[in-house]
């Protein structure tokens, strides 16, 4: 089969599309035909070798963490789910002709498998800073950086929810963000003053560290209203820096709810092949994705 792999850690020109061995379905595992596999900010940052501590990668590696496509191995012990199902979910080298998942969870009806493959880790993310943040319905939610994968996620699940939200983007997002149902403004000089116009912050969500824990611990009045995902040192401002995932089954569950009322909806900015898994990682590493892209197997 046809798979992206990288023999050495680096820039988006070490991967290779590579003919592999197909991976089996152990214990516990399900293998599918991959149709379509999200591409994470995290892809490149294993590619790059910058977060061994959590994900350890022997090389050669192949890449990728999500994958929607067509159920065709059932490993043991494995219950619920048949062979031509078709599902979403997390595993490994997911931008392959087949890749070995080990969370999935059926795929709502008429959801196209492009669209399914972005959903996996932004809405576990997603689920997981909504909750560590404490925010309640009736509040409002700050969220700096917003259009992204899981920014598109936040917003949508927090409107669900009775939860306002503030989201901040560039000024070619602004729309799409008033679209997810936010108060919005651009991020750049003076955009603390600009928050504040559009009302009180009960709580804040670092979603693109791009350096503005301090202002996000001014605008709630207290570290811990305030969750970052992308900045490590958030810690040192007494801010929690969330890096654990929660259970992703569970995730997957609630992202078929959503999407099967009409309540989630992550659009995807572009679609590459496998043979553009470099352009894809650099379009990615450029920081201004809206909504999520992927490769199209
Ligand atoms: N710790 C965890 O568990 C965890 C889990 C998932 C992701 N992450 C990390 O969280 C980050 C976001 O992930 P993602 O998948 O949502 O990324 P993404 O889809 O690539 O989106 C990144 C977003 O950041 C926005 N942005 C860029 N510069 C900004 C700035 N100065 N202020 C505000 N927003 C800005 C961009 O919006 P504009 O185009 O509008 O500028 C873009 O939409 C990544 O760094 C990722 O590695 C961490």
């Amino acid at each position: 089969m046809k798979k992206v792999n990288f023999a050495e850690f680096g820039g988006p020109d070490v991967l290779r599309l590579i003919d592999a061995e197909e991976p089996h379905a152990g214990p516990g595992r399900i293998r599918v035909a991959v149709r379509a596999a999200g591409v994470n900010p995290v892809d490149w940052r294993i590619r790059e070798g910058q977060v061994l501590g959590a994900h350890p990668t022997e090389l050669p590696a192949g890449v990728g963490l999500d994958a929607a496509g067509v159920v065709d191995e059932v490993g043991e012990g494995v219950d619920g789910i048949e062979i031509g199902d078709h599902v979403f979910g997390e595993g490994s080298s997911t931008y392959a002709e087949f890749a070995v998942l080990s969370a999935w969870a059926r795929m709502p009806e008429g959801l196209p498998f492009e669209e399914a493959a972005g959903y996996p880790s932004v809405v576990e993310t997603a689920l997981r800073v909504i909750r560590e943040v404490g925010v309640l319905p009736g509040q409002t939610l700050l969220v700096s950086g917003a259009s992204g994968g899981v920014g598109s996620a936040v917003l949508q699940i927090a409107r669900d929810r009775g939860i306002a939200v503030i989201g901040t983007g560039s000024a070619s997002n602004q729309e799409y963000l008033r679209g997810l149902g936010a108060l919005t403004t651009t991020y750049g000089e003076g955009w603390t003053e600009r928050v504040r116009q559009l009302g009180r912050v009960d709580a804040a969500l670092d979603l693109a560290g791009s350096g503005v824990i301090r202002e996000l611990v001014d605008l709630t009045g207290d570290p811990q209203k305030v969750v970052s995902i992308a900045d490590l040192g958030a810690p040192e401002s007494g801010v929690r820096f969330s890096g654990v995932a929660g259970s992703v089954p569970e995730a997957l569950a609630e992202a078929a709810r959503l999407i099967a009322r009409g309540k989630l909806h992550i659009p995807v900015e572009k679609s590459y092949t496998l043979a553009e898994a470099a352009a894809a990682h650099i379009d990615s590493q450029a920081g201004h994705t809206r909504g999520r892209r992927v490769m199209v197997v």
